[in-house]
């Protein structure tokens, strides 16, 4: 009888043990004690005004780097110690604020990757002003943005993560086969899709595409005969611009 008891006992401090050590790698290691976060969506789809406006804030070279340690380029020399990062941000909320766009357009350059060594940090950053604002946007790549720690396809995909971004790494392949595996159109480049704008709420448009918006990813640095140079849009991405474009003038 006192040998079961103990055993029990034994038993008892077992299994509290193995929850504690559960316990701890959940709140610690796994989860970080953060509930997960699940990516913010606009109100969609896409919508010309009452007043049949629809204004895009297109956003080029922001250059980001590491926040407060890159300084501004190209400044006056009395200036380069009170610029850095921060500027960048505080003007793109200030545009923001003052045009109200509807749309945001990132078209390249948006992280500077010699300047960081955490891409997505960088791209949190650069990005933070219209991810709080909860404007729709769209981004692609420039030639600066994978230089640092994320390849293209790695960056492409993790923009179309973030809040409010309507980002595609590009167009979903139509074979059927390919879809259901989740497979991408074989394309040159990481970040071409089209995004549909559709009329005025309660107008005769309000349930048509009037306006497609189109993004190509014109490529990082290449080598030609030697000599290096920018890329360019390939033939495959020309042929899927033909064919989308074909199909929404149909539709
Ligand atoms: C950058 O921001 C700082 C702090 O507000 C300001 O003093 C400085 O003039 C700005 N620099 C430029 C070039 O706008
Ligand atoms: C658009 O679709 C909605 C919902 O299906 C419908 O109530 C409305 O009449 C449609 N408007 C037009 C202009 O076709
Ligand atoms: C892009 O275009 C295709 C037509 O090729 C269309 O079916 C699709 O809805 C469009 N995508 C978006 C997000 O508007």
């Amino acid at each position: 009888m006192e040998s079961q008891t103990v055993k029990w006992k034994h038993y008892f401090l077992y299994l509290a043990f193995i929850y504690a050590i559960l316990y701890f790698l959940h709140t610690n290691l796994l989860l970080n004690n953060r509930p997960i976060r699940i990516k913010k969506w606009p109100h969609l789809p896409l919508r010309f005004r009452h007043d049949g406006t629809f204004k895009i804030l297109q956003v080029a070279d922001m250059h980001f780097g590491s926040g407060l340690l890159s300084r501004c380029r190209d400044v006056l020399p009395s200036h380069f110690h009170y610029c850095s990062d921060l500027n960048t941000t505080r003007f793109l909320k200030t545009m923001i604020q003052l045009e109200k766009p509807d749309f945001v357009a990132f078209t390249g350059d948006n992280i500077f990757g010699p300047s960081t060594t955490d891409a997505a940090e960088s791209l949190l950053r650069a990005f933070g002003p219209v991810m709080e604002s909860g404007i729709p946007w769209a981004a692609v790549l420039g030639n600066h943005d994978q230089e640092s720690s994320m390849t293209r396809e790695e960056l492409m995909s993790f923009i179309s993560l973030m809040d409010y971004s309507l980002s595609q790494t590009n167009p979903p392949s139509k074979d059927i086969n390919n879809v259901k595996r989740g497979m991408f159109l074989d394309i040159d480049g990481f970040g071409n899709y089209n995004l549909s704008v559709y009329g005025a709420p309660g107008s005769h448009l309000a349930n048509s595409s009037v306006l497609n918006l189109f993004f190509l990813d014109s490529g990082d640095r290449e080598t030609v005969q030697g000599v290096r140079t920018y890329g360019w849009i390939k033939e495959s991405q020309l042929n899927w611009l033909r064919s989308a474009s074909q199909e929404l003038q149909v539709a």
